[in-house]
């Protein structure tokens, strides 16, 4: 399972910035206006119950994109992007607090990184080497997103890079022998980039003292038109999958990769993402909606491939994900009930964004037909996932 990446050795031999800290509660600098180079800062987020400090790091890059990313779960806060008329706004689904991460995160996992598994292990069992691991099971009967204290709910050391005119933030972790019961110690790099042409780059990169398994994703929750302005069903979706992994009712995979074609999951052509949502499908019924694994096509190992392309009619914003990865969940964000308000105050909703969360497929340990998500020691897991904004 190793793929190249782009940017890990740029972002490796990039020079720390310095950071101003901001005090709390001040107000983060604005994107720098009329060109200027990209900027980062640094201000405290709050503490965790256990008195942990948590930092929010804002990256601008100066031409109307603007980034904040807490050093809790490498969560995106927010994400502002302009618009056709070039008026910047917020694309992500969020909370306002630390303490609403702390509390309500659980759940949705709004802009958070996921580790050490994305999406859902059987029974949170799986066999390595002849040796039998049981995960907590978190989810009906399944182990989901890492387990009960997954990379989202941990605290990540954060470093300010700064590449050719980019400005990022790395963000390490290191997952001890036995966290959640995973073996191996794991070592976790996540760098986000942010680039002067308004792309967020994600880099990952793991080692391991011992066999494990490993499967990094994010899980930004994005609505093109605003975040908190409805649901997203009259975005236009294209994904570059012929082929999705169907699911049993506990949402495993069954092993099969059926086919798109003539199914409410073809969008190999751009449709509407609530074209089809209401069919009577039994799949669709089992996610509450799109809550599924597709097979990327023309993948070259190590080739950072487009994966979707989402395109909002109102606002002309379009999201462009490209990735090394195998694989990407299309969820719609199903399971928002109208119990949690955010960033903005308002109340999120059932279908009020989608996530496009790239990944190996879900429970992987468990079908050795699929792409592996084996790491060895001397191994090294490298991905690289961007996504594009632009406008049209
Ligand atoms: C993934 C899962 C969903 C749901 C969300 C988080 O997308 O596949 O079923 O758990 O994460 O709420």
């Amino acid at each position: 399972m190793k793929s190249v990446i782009a940017i890990a050795g740029a972002v490796a031999a990039g020079a720390a910035l310095a950071v101003s800290a901001v005090p709390a509660g001040a107000a983060p600098a604005a994107h720098a206006p009329g060109g200027k180079g990209p900027t980062i800062s640094k201000e405290a987020f709050g503490r965790l119950p256990d008195g942990t400090a948590v930092d929010r790091y804002t990256l601008a890059n100066g031409r109307g994109a603007r980034v904040r990313i807490l050093t809790y779960g490498g969560i995106v806060q927010t994400l502002e992007v302009p618009d056709r008329h070039g008026r910047s706004g917020n694309v992500v689904l969020g909370f306002p607090t630390l303490q609403d991460y702390v509390d309500k995160n659980g759940g949705p996992y709004f802009g958070a990184l996921i580790g050490r598994y994305a999406n859902r292990i059987a029974k949170g069992r799986f066999t390595l080497d002849g040796k039998r691991y049981q995960l907590a099971v978190n989810n009906g009967p399944n182990s989901l997103h890492g387990g009960l204290k997954g990379f989202d709910k941990r605290v990540w050391r954060a470093e300010p890079v700064r590449t050719n005119g980019t400005v990022g933030l790395r963000l390490d972790y290191t997952s001890e022998d036995g966290e959640e019961n995973y073996p191996g110690t794991l070592d976790t790099t996540v760098t986000y980039t942010l680039t002067g042409d308004n792309e967020l780059r994600i880099g990952y990169r793991a080692t391991t003292d011992k066999a494990t398994v490993v499967n990094l994703t994010n899980h930004s929750y994005f609505n093109l038109a605003g975040e908190g302005t409805g649901d997203v069903y009259d975005h236009r979706l294209q994904l570059d999958a012929s082929r999705y992994t169907p699911v049993d009712s506990t949402q495993i995979p069954t092993g099969a990769l059926d086919p798109v074609k003539g199914t409410p999951f073809d969008f190999t052509r751009p449709r509407a993402i609530g074209e089809r949502i209401r069919d009577n499908d039994p799949q669709l019924l089992i996610g509450h909606g799109y809550d599924h694994n597709f097979v990327l096509d023309q993948r070259r190992p190590g080739t950072l491939t487009r994966a979707a392309r989402v395109t909002e009619p109102r606002t002309g914003r379009v999201l462009e994900v490209s990735t090394t990865q195998p694989g990407v969940q299309l969820y719609t964000a199903n399971f928002l009930d109208g119990t949690l308000a955010g960033t903005s105050g308002r109340v999120y909703r059932q279908g009020d964004a989608f996530c496009l969360e790239t990944q190996h497929f879900p429970d992987s340990p468990n079908h050795p037909a699929f792409p592996s998500t084996v790491l060895r020691p001397g191994e090294t897991f490298e991905a690289t996932t961007v996504y594009a904004f632009s406008t049209h």
